[in-house]
């Protein structure tokens, strides 16, 4: 791996958290305040690896987001050739996290079904995302943890040529896919990199924009890795995450089978969202804000998602990061958990015997 780009140190990171009170994980109810910080960057040009023409595909319409109050507060695993694969992705991972690991595992065994399903759930919230950070042609961005390219794709579309979009994950399927992807739409202005989010290597002060849908929960110090995605952004920089809100009473309802088999990491509120710096569009805020970010403020999409029954959801839920809870239940039970869960799905359905949940979707945008 080549050697490691020069950052901030956590240092650093305290003397700004002195002009930043708000912490990482607290949790507080709303509340507005202001603080203006001058940041020096270094100015260094991103990674190139691939290239061809982007296609400028139609961008989707935007997404019915309510606009919140706007608030200004202020290793190494090393791979062997990630199973052969034969597509341009630069392998320069750095993890010595096991959870770090675990994830990309679990993400390696859903890859191939992830968003491929018949039922739109990342895609939708990855194209909201990219819609709220409004790319501008020409910028340089980096989404973190880009996975098969919900927000990767439609960011390429919008920076187009001659803007460049860095996408890095940890999980080797999903790159593969997103790598499918690049082919598939002809985009020279991608580069795909294995590397950990926590910590990625990429040159400081260099990006414009960075996004990262539905990632930073995963992440084992999320407020460190705030603090190292800061680092990448130029003056003026913009970053968006995605994380989610609360679900409906039916879909929360149903996600409670689970929970008896549920290992403790799965209870985690930075997942369930009930409490922590993921239990509220503060909370958030305040983890970017903690990480010398300004102007952190919350868009929220109500996001339903249909199932033509609930075999179709079954499927769904074994197709991404659900499928841990899946594979947490013994397999002689899990016809037993089935059939708790239709019984909780029949509740959600209309008329058609349709069933539709809705997920509150956070897009927490915040500026250097
Ligand atoms: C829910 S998926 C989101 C993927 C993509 N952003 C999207 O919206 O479809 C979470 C992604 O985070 C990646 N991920 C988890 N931990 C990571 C880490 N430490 N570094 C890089 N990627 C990570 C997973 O491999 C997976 O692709």
């Amino acid at each position: 791996m080549s050697a490691r780009y020069p950052r901030r140190t956590a240092e650093d990171a305290a003397g700004r958290s002195d002009q930043c009170p708000a912490t990482a994980s607290s949790s507080r109810p709303n509340s507005d305040g202001e603080s203006n910080r001058g940041t020096h960057h270094h100015s260094t040009e991103p990674s190139r690896s691939t290239s061809a023409a982007v296609a400028q595909s139609e961008r989707k319409p935007r997404s019915p987001m309510s606009r919140e109050t706007a608030r200004s507060h202020g290793p190494t695993l090393n791979t062997a050739a990630g199973r052969g694969l034969s597509w341009p992705v630069r392998q320069d991972v750095a993890v010595d996290d096991s959870r770090s690991a675990g994830v990309a595992a679990l993400f390696d065994r859903v890859a191939e079904s992830y968003e491929n399903v018949g039922v739109p759930w990342f895609d939708p919230i990855g194209a909201a995302l990219v819609d709220a950070v409004a790319p501008a042609p020409g910028e340089r961005a980096v989404d973190l943890g880009c996975g098969r390219g919900a927000t990767l794709f439609p960011l390429a579309a919008a920076v187009g040529p001659p803007g460049r979009v860095t996408g890095i994950d940890l999980s080797a399927g999903m790159l593969e896919q997103a790598a499918a992807g690049v082919a598939a739409r002809g985009l020279s202005t991608v580069d795909l990199h294995r590397m950990d989010a926590s910590a990625p290597d990429l040159p400081p002060a260099s990006y414009e924009l960075a996004v990262s849908s539905l990632v930073i929960f995963f992440l084992p110090d999320p407020a460190a890795a705030a603090l190292a995605w800061r680092e990448l952004l130029v003056p003026g920089g913009r970053l968006g995450i995605s994380t989610f809100g609360p679900r409906d009473a039916a879909w929360e309802h149903l996600d409670a089978v689970f929970r008896p088999y549920l290992p403790k990491h799965l209870l985690d509120a930075r997942t369930s969202g009930v409490s922590g710096p993921f239990g509220s569009d503060r909370g958030v805020e305040e983890l970017l804000l903690g990480a010398g970010f300004d102007r952190a403020r919350t868009l929220g999409l109500d996001l339903p998602v249909t199932f033509a029954d609930p075999e179709q959801w079954r499927t769904w839920s074994w197709s991404h990061g659900q499928r841990a809870m899946w594979e947490s239940v013994p397999e002689a039970e899990r016809d037993q958990v089935m059939a708790a869960a239709t019984e909780r799905l029949g509740a959600a359905r209309d008329r058609d015997g349709r069933i539709t949940l809705t997920q509150h979707v956070r897009f927490t945008l915040a500026e250097v």
